[in-house]
């Protein structure tokens, strides 16, 4: 096997190498990258040999092992572990998706685990969040309605009318699409980015909520909305198999609409 190097100009420094046991005969290494920003030293990539015989199959098992059998101190977002909470989200062998949902058979070769791109990183696999989620709170995601629900009863939609947020309500904000998308990479303190603008519209398609004049002038802003250039990166990396790029084109023919 090709011995691991990285660039002579690279910030990130070659770590230690957790050699699998003996006996071990389905080796596949795993290159996750570290980082303390208390410890003052620069990131790393360790290495760690899985013996795949004695791991579950997705990256997330392997991480989970790493840290119960091998390194402790590996540091990394999970709850669920089967797709519906967002937590594992990272780039995992070049493209940012869902560590439990991510089969190490598919992936050819060494195994490199990154955080998200393109965003501060609190420690290791962790990426700092804090814009992000005060970029979807931004969109206020609840229900705004002036008309008072039915007494003892839900609002209720048509089959039809609960149709349209099939593909939005879905999306478990892991935010693999914004952090994968070049326009949020430069401007992510004004643009919403595709994550929070999926939300946006699936606000926007609800039958019951009667905010959508306020909720369309909000968007209505050069660098919120405008800044998607329709690159798709963020619809081609989505692990929940949803479209952030259509959802966004849809708030575009509405302000188109109603003007
Ligand atoms: S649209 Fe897909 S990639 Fe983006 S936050 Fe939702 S689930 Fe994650
Ligand atoms: S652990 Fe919940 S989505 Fe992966």
């Amino acid at each position: 096997m090709a011995e691991f190097t990285l660039p002579a100009n690279s910030r990130v420094m070659k770590g230690k190498t957790f050699k699998a046991p003996a006996g071990a005969t389905r080796i596949k290494k795993f290159k996750v990258y570290r980082y303390d920003p208390d410890s003052g030293e620069n990131p790393r990539v360790d290495i760690y040999e899985i013996d795949l015989d004695q791991c579950g199959p997705m990256v997330l098992d392997a991480l989970i092992k790493i840290k119960n059998e091998i390194d402790s101190t590996l540091t990394f977002r999970r709850s669920c572990r089967e797709g519906v909470c967002g937590s594992c989200a990272m780039n995992i062998d070049g493209t940012n998706t869902l560590a439990c949902i991510k089969d190490i058979a598919d992936i050819r070769g060494d195994a490199a685990i990154y955080p998200l791109p393109h965003m501060g990183v609190i420690k290791d696999l962790v990426p700092d969040l804090t814009q992000a989620y005060a970029q979807y709170t931004s969109i206020k995601p609840w229900l705004q309605a002036d008309t008072p629900a039915p007494p003892n009863k839900e609002r209720l939609q048509s089959p039809d009318e609960r149709a349209e947020l099939d593909g939005l309500w879905e999306c478990v904000l892991c935010f693999s699409c914004s952090t994968s998308c070049p326009s949020y990479w430069w401007n992510s303190d004004r643009y919403l980015g595709p994550a929070a603008l999926l939300q946006a519209y699936r606000w926007i398609a609800d039958s019951r909520d009667e905010y959508t004049g306020e909720r369309l002038d909000d968007l209505e802003d050069p660098f919120r909305l405008y800044r998607c250039h329709t690159i798709m990166n963020c619809t081609n990396t989505c692990p929940k198999g949803l479209n952030p790029a259509k959802a966004i084109g849809k708030i575009k023919q509405k302000m188109v609409e109603r003007r």
